[in-house]
């Protein structure tokens, strides 16, 4: 089987660290970022992708048509907090476009190499919003729990032909979007909440998703499993 394999969302955070961790297991690695930018030198090829744009997406599926992609992981993924009656429905909709629809038609035009090969790995990046939810969280939670449904059914589908697909959903995270959403005392708050007690590490989670992208992940399919020091389970 092609040890090659497509992050989205590489250039910073969870993205980075899963990237890196292919790479250092000497995959061929191809990441996406919204930014035209250099290619970071962990990465084998960088496509610049607005994965909120449907034309953007297609693009990229056309882009990678030779690259006999093996493992795909769909990390790319954004978060607009609101109380629910304040939500815009085009925020809704961008949640929606970059965390579900994007992982959907990416998937959906890799899947025929992997069928092909009779070798495949999906790992899509959910959150512990996507097994219980909590006030502000409506847009988020709804494509974290739709991506649990799309990749079950994925699973359910394809599990028979060497296609092993599944969920990872990360607790609370040492990244950009963790301090962005919750602020210094925000985490200190919600730490008291994680059996842990403290943050995750990228690393962790990248160790974790590299287990089920590649061939050390043998049996695991449909599963959601959540890295996130016992707070889902406390
Ligand atoms: P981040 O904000 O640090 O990085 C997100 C990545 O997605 C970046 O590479 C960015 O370029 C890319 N991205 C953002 N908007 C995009 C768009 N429209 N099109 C294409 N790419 C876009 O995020 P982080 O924290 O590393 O999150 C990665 C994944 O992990 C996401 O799916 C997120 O929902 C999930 N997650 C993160 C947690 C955390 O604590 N940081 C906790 C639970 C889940």
């Amino acid at each position: 089987m092609k040890r090659n394999v497509l992050v989205t969302g590489a250039t910073r955070g969870i993205g980075q660290a899963i990237a890196t961790k292919f790479r250092q297991e000497g995959w061929y690695v191809i990441g996406t970022g919204v930014q035209d930018r250099e290619k970071p030198d962990y990465l084998d090829r960088y496509l610049v992708c607005d994965l909120a744009d449907r034309l953007h997406i297609e693009m990229l599926l056309v882009n990678l048509k030779e690259e006999d992609i093996s493992t795909v992981v769909n990390n790319a993924g954004i978060n607009i907090v609101n109380n629910f009656l304040d939500i815009k429905p085009e925020d809704f909709e961008k949640v929606n476009s970059v965390n579900l629809f994007a992982p959907f038609r990416v998937s959906q035009g890799l899947l025929p190499f992997m069928v092909n090969q009779g070798w495949g790995r999906v790992v899509n990046i959910s959150s512990v919003w996507g097994k219980i939810s909590k006030q502000g969280r409506a847009s988020y939670s709804a494509s974290k729990f739709g991506i649990d449904g799309l990749t079950l059914s994925m699973a359910n589908e394809f599990a028979s032909q060497g296609i092993l697909c599944n969920c990872v959903a990360p607790g609370f995270i040492d990244t950009e979007m963790t301090w962005n959403n919750l602020g210094v005392e925000g985490v200190a708050k919600m730490l008291e909440n994680v059996p842990i007690k403290r943050l995750a590490k990228v690393n962790e989670v990248a160790d974790l998703v590299y287990m089920l992208g590649s061939e050390h992940n043998t049996y695991i399919s449909g599963q959601n499993i959540a890295i996130d020091g016992g707070f889902t389970r406390a």
